[in-house]
């Protein structure tokens, strides 16, 4: 007769809610090829110290092969009682073993079991994030390149502030990704720690070989105590405020593109691929790629937060509370992947219009450059900012652009202004401390100076 797993001290029967409120199967299924790994390395661990004969294990690893190919050939059939991924491969082994099957959890808990699984899932879908992150770097550094020449106006409140270039704003987001690739791989050794051999908290009776184990599966260390080896889950909380990091970024982005994608600005249009239309106004096309993107960091961060909130108030060691890692953390990694590539698709064909962005450069944005040329005529900087503001204010009520003041009006707001005002308004100072891939602000090319919104082609 079919019993639990843990069913010989019980005489009654479960609740059958209480049955599927505990059962986490549905959703911890996923990590079954960890679950089959970190067995067969425990299997071998226990023909060290005796526990298997070779033979033993050879029909174990086996069986467990066996078991592994079902769930990738689609075939595996669940059973009402596996509780979880760990108790249905262990079911599913003595079935096509036998009894020997039930010597492979000897010394172990599924306390040191899922949280090895876990941690070794995760070190896999690091990677994939690694690449992803990577794909979305490369698409805006690539953009910068080829489109180093488009001007527009940099915002601060969202107010015109001063030129720069598109560019220098694409690098901007790269800069944000590439520290977070950065954190990621810090985050890897963290994550790579050996829960396996902590049994269900107190160690493991027949000192199986932890070294041995962990470099079976590929961690970097061990868990040297086995209370935090069975409890610790900051690698999943750490995780997921790293994906909330990301998301703010990501985020951030979106919320700029979308600005700049509606017909008020007009910068960039977005590519069909990544629009959907109204179902009631034909004219529209929304950029609901970006918006998913802006709207998915809200979602990641809850996950993290709502972790966190299962792990406060925890007492040492494990509990059940800590099943409720698997589905925020499952739902943090495949959103953030389904974000970074949608991201860097968005990015790829996102449509540019140069003359847009250079139609929004009113002559205002030079207000900086004014006072700085009267700074170099020794002026302090305090008063030169005033000045400015006022050449400003004198443009807004003649309705002119400021460069279009008479010589007059600039000798009415300071006696220092000279000819020369006219020439130094034409130039500007785009980006002169950060242009991406020269040193200088000009990139090396003077005839680029002498009209900073002169585009050289309109790709
Ligand atoms: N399904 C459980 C989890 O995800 C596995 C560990 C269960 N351990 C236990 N003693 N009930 O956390």
């Amino acid at each position: 007769t079919k019993q639990k797993l843990w069913g010989g001290r019980f005489t009654g029967k479960t609740d059958p809610l209480m049955h599927a409120f505990n059962q986490s199967l549905k959703y911890d299924q996923r990590m079954h090829d960890v679950d089959i790994r970190g067995s067969i390395a425990y299997a071998k661990s226990l023909t060290l110290v005796g526990i298997l004969t070779k033979d033993e294990e050879k029909r174990i690893v086996k069986g467990l092969q066996d078991v592994g190919k079902e769930w990738e050939d689609g075939v595996f059939r669940p059973q009402e009682d596996d509780e979880d991924i760990h108790t249905a491969n262990e079911r599913r082994l003595s079935e096509i073993v036998g009894p020997l099957g039930g010597k492979l959890h000897t010394g172990r808990s599924r306390n040191d079991q899922v949280a090895t699984d876990v941690r070794l899932w995760l070190l896999d879908q690091v990677k994939d994030a690694e690449k992803d992150l990577k794909g979305l770097i490369r698409v805006l550094v690539e953009r910068a390149d080829n489109e180093k020449d488009y001007l527009l106006p940099g915002y601060t409140h969202l107010q015109r502030g001063q030129p720069i270039r598109w560019a220098h704003l694409l690098l901007s987001y790269a800069f944000s990704f590439k520290n977070d690739l950065d954190r990621l791989r810090q985050l890897v050794p963290r994550i790579s720690v050996l829960p396996l051999g902590s049994g269900a908290l107190a160690g493991n009776p027949f000192l199986v070989d932890r070294e041995f184990l962990a470099k079976e599966l590929g961690f970097q260390s061990i868990a040297e105590n086995s209370l935090w080896g069975v409890a610790d889950r900051d690698f999943i909380a750490e995780y997921m405020m790293w994906s909330s990091l990301v998301m703010t970024h990501m985020s951030k982005m979106a919320e700029d593109l979308i600005v700049y994608s509606t017909a008020e600005f007009g910068f960039i249009t977005l590519s069909d691929a990544y629009s959907t239309g109204s179902s009631m106004m034909p004219q529209k096309k929304n950029p609901d790629s970006l918006e998913l993107l802006r709207g998915k960091s809200g979602r990641i961060f809850g996950n993290m937060a709502g972790f966190m909130m299962t792990l406060k108030g925890l007492p040492s060691t494990y509990n059940k509370d800590l099943q409720e890692d698997k589905e925020p953390l499952f739902d943090t990694v495949d959103n953030l992947s389904a974000c970074l590539q949608i991201a860097e698709g968005v990015v790829a064909t996102l449509e540019v219009h140069g003359e847009k962005m250079r139609a929004a450069l009113t002559m205002d944005v030079l207000a900086t450059d004014l006072a700085d040329y009267l700074v170099r005529k020794g002026i302090p900087f305090r008063e030169t900012h005033h000045v400015s503001g006022r050449a400003v204010a004198l443009a807004e009520a003649r309705q002119c652009q400021i460069n279009e003041l008479t010589m007059a009006d600039f000798k009415s707001l300071n006696k220092e202004f000279t000819e020369d005002i006219y020439k130094a308004q034409q130039q500007g100072n785009v980006s002169s401390n950060s242009y991406p891939t020269q040193a200088s602000g000009n990139g090396g090319n003077p005839a680029r100076r002498a009209n900073p919104y002169a585009q050289q082609d309109d790709r």
